[in-house]
């Protein structure tokens, strides 16, 4: 059975590490993903966004992370990343999520509050955990963008768990969605984590954590690809954090860069291949070097 983002993020809390959670959009990710995590004994967030459910289907995706739970028996949950939208959000908790996240982080406090709070409400009678969302990372998420960082307030985190009843709780303090999230020195507000984690018991969520690895956007220079600038979050940083205390860390765009890499490197080099078999399985290997040195990172190696 799938378990909740709460049950892993309570475990990951006791023992010190943090959970990671990929998005998943294809059946190329995910068995990359779940290669690795059941190889290295790493439980996994399975995640998936409004924007993958609509380009692989939600049936499609809740038999992929059920079929890689009953296959590999490896703690697994899936989770809605991101939900805005209510019909979705009624449908995952209907058909199989484990988990489902209510992002209201870019309204007014109260109506946070009162909509996070009815998510909690649909989902805790289905034994579904609920991520709410306080503070707004800058960047692009689906449908909404933000030119600057709003990072959480510790008390107000303190009076939002309470008054939502929410199981995980995601927070800004300086990471942003996407390739090119500093243009100087990756830094977070550690101090500001360890004032929430004193101050709210619920576990916590870092999003925006992806590294954009040194060596592999120089290989992807090579391949003609147009990110000079990308800049992600250092693995200093990130293990920072997950000893303050965050438990759960979200990782989409390392993914995409791993796949294109592997994707733009094969098809350049090759010119008689047109089986997509063997086109997809250098973009696969590359995802499971990066979901490796996360699973790394973040300690959740031989943990089950
Ligand atoms: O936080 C957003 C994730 O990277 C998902 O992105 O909405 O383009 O699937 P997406
Ligand atoms: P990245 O863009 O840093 O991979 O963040 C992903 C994320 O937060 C998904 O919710
Ligand atoms: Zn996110």
């Amino acid at each position: 059975m799938l378990k909740t983002n709460l049950f892993l993020q309570k475990n990951a809390k006791a023992k010190g590490y943090a959970v990671p959670a990929f998005n998943i959009n294809n059946l190329e990710i995910t068995k990359a993903v779940i290669n690795t995590a059941s190889k290295m004994k790493s439980p996994v967030i399975l995640q998936t966004s409004e924007g993958a459910i609509k380009y692989a289907g939600m049936k499609n995706l809740i038999s992929l992370a059920k079929n890689a739970e009953d296959e590999n028996r490896i703690p697994l949950s899936l989770h809605l990343d991101h939900g805005q939208d209510f019909d979705v959000i009624r449908k995952c908790i209907k058909l199989g999520y484990s988990s489902v996240m209510f992002d209201g982080s870019h309204m007014e406090f109260k109506d946070n509050v009162k909509n996070t709070k009815k998510v909690v409400n649909l989902a805790h009678k289905k034994g579904i955990s609920v991520e709410g969302e306080l503070g707004v990372l800058a960047g692009i998420e689906e449908n909404i963008k933000s030119k600057n960082h709003i990072y959480t307030d510790p008390d107000q985190a303190k009076e939002f768990t309470l008054k939502t009843g929410v199981d995980t709780l995601a927070i800004a303090i300086g990471t942003s969605h996407g390739a090119y999230k500093f243009s100087g020195e990756s830094k977070l507000d550690i101090k500001r984590l360890k004032e929430i984690e004193k101050k709210v018991k619920t576990p916590l969520v870092l999003h925006g954590a992806s590294g954009v690895p040194e060596e592999l956007k120089k290989k992807l220079l090579g391949t003609g690809l147009n990110i000079g600038k990308a800049k992600g979050v250092s693995d200093q940083e990130i293990r920072k954090a997950v000893k303050a205390g965050i438990t759960k860390v979200n990782i989409d765009t390392d993914l995409r860069l791993a796949f294109t890499y592997g994707l733009r490197n094969f098809i350049k080099k090759n010119n008689e291949d047109f089986d997509p078999r063997k086109i997809m399985k250098p973009a696969m290997d590359e995802i499971e070097k990066v979901v490796e040195a996360k699973i790394k990172v973040l300690g959740s190696n031989r943990r089950y």
